[in-house]
């Protein structure tokens, strides 16, 4: 088993940890504070083919594989986590189920300018009474002539409030249950597509999400992505992809804790000698060095197996559970590190830990997470 990074890999690691101390770093609090969107961040992290990293160069990426993805996100939500999970929705949220359910015509048109970061994508499954049960969707797609009648609503959207386009699920055929659940891409200035304003959340503030509404909103037949039906097959597949995105953007999040606690270990003084000497502090700061490698090997292994191409649901769940639960216990160490500091504005330490929840909630609940490992482990 390799453990190292390979050149493409290390390069990749380079260049986005440059770009975060360079880019993201030095405004990442007041973004938050000012919920402000990091639109210049995001069109210079599409120059770099960052909106696309595993997407085939032929589609507007970058060309990379998914552990070079892992890398990515790790070192822009290390930077700034908002930014983090901006990318990491484009990526394997919008871009990666075009990719591989799409027809040749859908992937020059949804595909190609996502991918270069011209335009940004979305991805609609959460609707208000189907969060975890995914599969109870409410918001149906009715086929009239040659196009699609939507109706219904989806919450805590990622990137809605800028997107240029949602895959987007919605019941085709309510007898037939998760079956019945069919995925559209759907251009959000398509009429009767209505979004409601930025939510305000606990965390990652600068990455915008919102309701959106959709009444009698048309879409053409030829959006359907994929079969009719096989709507709740992508999301799931999708979601297995995205979850490795989480996992990293929590990585992210844990080592910006981490160093931070580190640094400031080693100035502050406390009885005559820096903090860093005291053994309690020492035994925090080993172990979230361990943690942090833990979810990182968790979550380059399931990275590695979708390379692969063999069905990784398992190992992201498990990368995705590890690596969130471990991110919030680094952040609430690394606050404890800082003292009465780590619960000032005036230091980061606080909105790690802000940040770091929420990689517990969205793209599936660490008790979701749960119950993916188990049905694995119960199979004969
Ligand atoms: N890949 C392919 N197929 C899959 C699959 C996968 N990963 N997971 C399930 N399936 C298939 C099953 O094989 C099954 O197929 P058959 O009927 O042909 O056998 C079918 O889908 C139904 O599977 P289940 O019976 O396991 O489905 P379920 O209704 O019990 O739900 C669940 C399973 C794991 C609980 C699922 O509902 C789930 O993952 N819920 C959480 C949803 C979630 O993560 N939401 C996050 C929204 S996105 C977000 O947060 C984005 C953001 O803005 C950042």
């Amino acid at each position: 088993m390799d453990f190292e990074l390979n050149e493409l890999q290390r390069h990749t690691q380079q260049l986005c940890r440059e770009f975060a101390a360079r880019e993201l770093i030095p405004h990442a609090r007041a973004w938050d504070e000012e919920h402000r969107f990091p639109a210049e961040a995001v069109k210079h992290l599409a120059e770099l083919a960052l909106l696309g990293v595993a997407v085939p160069e032929q589609y507007g990426g970058a060309g990379l594989d998914n552990v070079a993805y892992a890398v990515a996100i790790e070192e822009i939500s290390r930077g700034c986590a908002s930014t983090g999970v901006i990318l990491s929705v484009n990526n394997s949220l919008y871009c990666d189920p075009v990719l591989k359910y799409g027809t040749e015509e859908q992937k020059q048109a949804f595909l190609v300018p996502f991918a270069r970061g011209e335009k940004l994508g979305c991805f609609g499954l959460t609707e208000p009474e189907a969060g975890s049960d995914a599969a109870a969707q409410k918001t149906t797609a009715v086929r009239k002539g040659d196009s699609y009648a939507i109706n219904g609503s989806k919450n805590w959207i990622t990137n809605g409030p800028v997107a240029d386009a949602i895959v987007l699920f919605a019941m085709t055929n309510r007898e037939a249950g998760n079956k019945g659940i069919s995925a559209f891409l759907v251009p959000t200035d398509s009429p009767g597509f209505i979004r409601a304003k930025p939510d305000r959340k606990m965390g990652i503030c600068a990455a915008h999400c919102c309701s959106i509404f959709f009444e009698d909103c048309r879409v053409p037949a030829k959006n359907l992505l994929g079969g009719e039906g096989d709507g709740f097959k992508i999301a799931m597949s999708t979601l297995d992809g995205g979850r490795i995105g989480i996992a990293a953007q929590a990585l992210g999040i844990a080592r910006a804790a981490f160093e931070e606690a580190r640094s400031y270990a080693l100035e502050r003084k406390t009885f005559g000698q820096p903090i860093a000497q005291h053994q309690a502090i020492q035994f925090m700061l080993a172990d979230m060095a361990t943690e942090l490698d833990a979810a990182r090997l968790l979550t380059h292994q399931a990275a590695l197996r979708k390379d692969a191409g063999v069905r990784h649901s398992a190992e992201s769940a498990m990368a995705k559970l590890y690596a969130s639960e471990m991110a919030s216990r680094v952040a609430n160490k690394a606050l404890q590190v800082f003292g009465g500091q780590g619960y000032s504005k005036e230091f980061d330490a606080e909105r790690h830990v802000r940040d770091a929840r929420i990689t517990e909630i969205y793209e599936g609940t660490s008790e979701i997470q749960r119950l993916v490992i188990s049905a694995g482990l119960l199979k004969d």
